[in-house]
């Protein structure tokens, strides 16, 4: 018998070699507490959350926890069925209202999870002879939505919009194109040239989806996303994002201005063979979402502090993953996965949690230590957590 978990031995091996060294499991950690969307109590100390992609900080809102507990006590705890039986209920239609006026947009479809929303779409518009021209950095969702549609992928250099256009020019005639793009970039928080690879795409026949799953609430005027912010969100055909990160709590959708994509509903497998989401945890996002529209003063307080941290992390030495903020993300790249993991074990330590990524989910064999900032992150704590970084950073020798 061929053992089929064979295919995972260099990676058991790279783990135990790691775990040998002492460190600890740094995709094992447990909060046992989670105080605020910036505090949680992990080891039993007191640690500032500095990875969580709650942006917004949405999670402790009592206005979207008041609308939670009201569903969850009206409509019980799960509708145990698929939005195309038994489980569409008033909160999934409020939700999807709530989506298409944050998107100002025509049609909004949710879905159980942001990767259900990228594989459903993805491999539902785009199948077999049809081309997915697609950044190389694009997200593990989107490559598993073409290869469930079994479409033509066709990846072009990360964010380099003449890659775009020769990757377009050599499809051939007539056949369906989409070139799926991602507003911010969530490994190293850069965000997409998304104004000229709209011009392009569209030039060339192709239909275009963006995933703003880092950027929604966040960036634009309205925190629309970089579609928004770069004044081409009416070029976009398809909108994918997340409830799991400004939104606050789990889920995900697509929303769009195109005719038909109601037809959709019936035909995306991923949006029928599955359940769909609780009531209390629609009646959450909706809330949160409405919340979103009117929150400028915490997306400018975000701003501050993404500046503030990509600009103390700088002086400090540490080489960063943009040479400007461009997100909410700020990516501290290591030289390799045990320093990584040495620092990551010093931040927690200090009373910091930070995102430890290693390929192959980071590009170019990377490892970063990934920092999402909070609207309800305080100047203070941005201060406390470069402290930490100084201190952890001298500790390992990552800084001097
Ligand atoms: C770009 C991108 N798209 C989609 C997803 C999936 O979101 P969810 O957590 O809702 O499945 C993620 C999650 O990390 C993401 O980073």
């Amino acid at each position: 018998m061929t053992d089929l978990f064979s295919k995972f031995d260099p990676l058991i091996e790279q783990r135990d070699t790691l775990l040998k060294t002492g460190v600890t499991d740094p995709f094992n950690l447990v909060m046992e507490r989670v105080e605020s969307p910036t505090v949680a109590i992990c080891n039993g100390k007191r640690t500032i959350l500095l990875g969580t992609y709650n942006y917004m900080g949405m999670t402790f809102d009592p206005d979207v926890i008041a609308a939670g507990q009201t569903a969850l006590e009206e409509f019980g705890s799960g509708t145990t069925g698929s939005r195309v039986l038994n489980g569409t209920y008033v909160g999934h239609r409020a939700c999807e209202e709530a989506l298409c006026d944050f998107y100002a947009m025509d049609h909004a479809m949710v879905f159980s999870t942001g990767y259900q929303a990228n594989l459903g779409i993805i491999s539902t518009i785009a199948g077999k002879d049809d081309y997915i021209i697609l950044d190389i950095d694009s997200h593990a969702s989107i490559y598993d939505g073409c290869a469930l549609g079994n479409a033509q992928i066709v990846p072009f250099r990360h964010n380099d919009i003449d890659a775009l256009e020769k990757r377009l020019k050599r499809v051939p005639d007539g056949a369906g194109k989409l070139v799926v793009l991602e507003g911010v970039y969530s490994m190293l928080g850069d965000i997409a040239p998304l104004k000229e690879m709209i011009a392009v795409s569209k030039a060339n026949g192709a239909m275009v989806l963006v995933d703003e799953a880092h950027s929604m609430g966040f960036i634009g005027e309205r925190g629309r996303g970089v579609a928004e912010a770069q004044g081409v969100i009416d070029d976009v055909d398809f909108i994918v994002g997340t409830f799991s990160k400004s939104v606050g709590t789990v889920g995900g959708f697509c929303v769009s201005n195109h005719p038909k994509f109601e037809i959709l509903r019936l035909v995306c497998r991923p949006y029928v063979f599955t359940a769909s989401l609780p009531p209390s945890v629609v009646a959450t996002a909706a809330t949160s979402i409405r919340k979103l529209m009117d929150s400028a003063g915490k997306r400018e307080h975000l701003w501050e502090n993404s500046k503030r941290l990509h600009a103390g992390l700088r002086q400090l030495g540490f080489t960063l993953g943009t040479d400007e903020p461009q997100s909410a993300i700020i990516a501290v790249i290591m030289p390799d996965l045990e320093a990584g993991a040495a620092m990551w074990e010093a931040l927690l330590n200090e009373g910091l949690y930070v995102n430890l990524a290693r390929p192959p989910a980071t590009p170019a064999g990377m490892t970063l230590l990934r920092c999402s900032l909070c609207a309800l992150h305080s100047e203070e704590q941005v201060g406390e957590i470069l402290g930490m970084f100084a201190a952890a950073g001298r500790a390992t020798g990552c800084i001097s």
